[in-house]
């Protein structure tokens, strides 16, 4: 049986959170490993130029997201590891895809959308980017360059897979089946994080507690969790607590129960939040550790990547010219 092509991409625009760990990383670096699964992972990086136009920003981004994920287990002999600016084939399929995408189809897409309603009706579109209106083109591109079957997403990218799918089907139908078309992967609520104030963990809220900190710093954001002004003693709820919440998607089964036991019993905030900076520092210093090395190693993370590109160049060499030789655009002799 064919493998499952299963495909994930990161937009290249700031530092993942202990969330982003939890949610996405070390699920997404678990099933890369599993057999008959052919993972790819890329840096978004043309997609983060969406989002600013800080050039340091970008570059630095994808330096610290590569070696994040290298940090935390990504085994790049069981993954195809990639820049979507390393692979122009896919600037390419956004261009052949554009053709067949109708302007209707994108004037739907949320993001776009809700920047629309944040202007005044008499200019809907002042300060909206061809980039920001194109997003979900070019992520059909990043999607249907591989033959992906499976794209993991979260709520707020299921529309975009929706788009990608219909954007297949109408080139198929144009061109014959060409694609295969992909299917979402909804991790609803996977590892879902509260944040130092309850909410949901997440870097737009700032409450967010990053993968890298020095012991120094992690225990700082640990202190800043917001709790209740119940008294040492007094029982205490887990359920919404982002102390236990956060403890639990790092702790094993008995440590989980240890610690609700300690709920029932009273323990005093101030206890809580050490057990929790004591958990999370034995879970995060070697990934800390290691990536502190990669950091110091640009030329090494180049080099990955560039390995990488050239497995993925392999596989997108073969799509683009299947896709080229049925749009018409091929060789006078062939
Ligand atoms: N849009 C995704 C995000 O912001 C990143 C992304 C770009 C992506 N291209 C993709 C995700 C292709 C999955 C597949 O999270």
């Amino acid at each position: 049986m064919k493998n499952i092509r299963v495909l994930t991409g990161i937009t290249t625009s700031g530092k993942p959170h202990i969330g982003n760990l939890c949610g996405a990383i070390l699920p997404a670096i678990k099933e890369s490993k599993i057999s008959g699964v052919d993972s790819f992972l890329f840096l978004a990086d043309y997609h983060s130029l969406i989002k600013h136009k800080n050039p340091e920003l970008t570059h630095l981004s994808s330096i610290e997201i590569a070696a994040c994920w290298l940090a935390c287990g990504l085994d790049v002999s069981t993954t195809t590891f990639y820049r979507q600016s390393d692979i122009p084939h896919i600037m390419e399929l956004n261009w052949i895809l554009s053709c067949v995408t109708e302007k209707g189809l994108l004037n739907r897409a949320h993001a776009y959308k809700s920047a629309v309603d944040k202007n005044s009706s008499k200019f809907p579109d002042k300060n909206i980017s061809m980039g920001l209106y194109n997003y979900p083109l070019l992520m059909a591109a990043d999607i249907l360059m591989f033959d992906a079957n499976i794209v993991p997403v979260g709520n707020d990218q299921i529309q975009h897979l929706e788009m990608t799918r219909d954007i297949a089907m109408k080139f198929n139908h144009y061109y014959g089946e060409i694609f295969s078309i992909p299917e979402a992967r909804i991790d609803k609520d996977k590892g879902l994080l509260l944040g130092l104030d309850g909410q949901k963990m997440s870097k737009s809220y700032g409450n967010e507690i990053s993968i890298f900190l020095d012991p120094e710093q992690l225990r700082k954001r640990v202190m800043k969790i917001k709790t209740n002004s119940l008294e040492p003693g007094q029982p205490k709820e887990t359920e919404g607590c982002s102390i236990f919440n956060i403890y639990s998607s790092f702790a094993s089964k008995e440590q989980i129960e240890d610690f609700r036991l300690q709920y029932g019993k009273g323990i005093s905030w101030g206890n809580a939040k050490d057990s929790l900076f004591d958990l999370l520092e034995s879970s995060l210093s070697q990934f800390r550790l290691e990536y502190k090395l990669l950091m110091k190693d640009k030329s090494f993370l180049e080099r990955v990547l560039k390995d990488g590109a050239s497995k993925a160049l392999n596989i997108s060499e073969g799509v683009i010219t299947r896709v080229r030789q049925a749009s018409g655009i091929r060789s006078f002799s062939d």
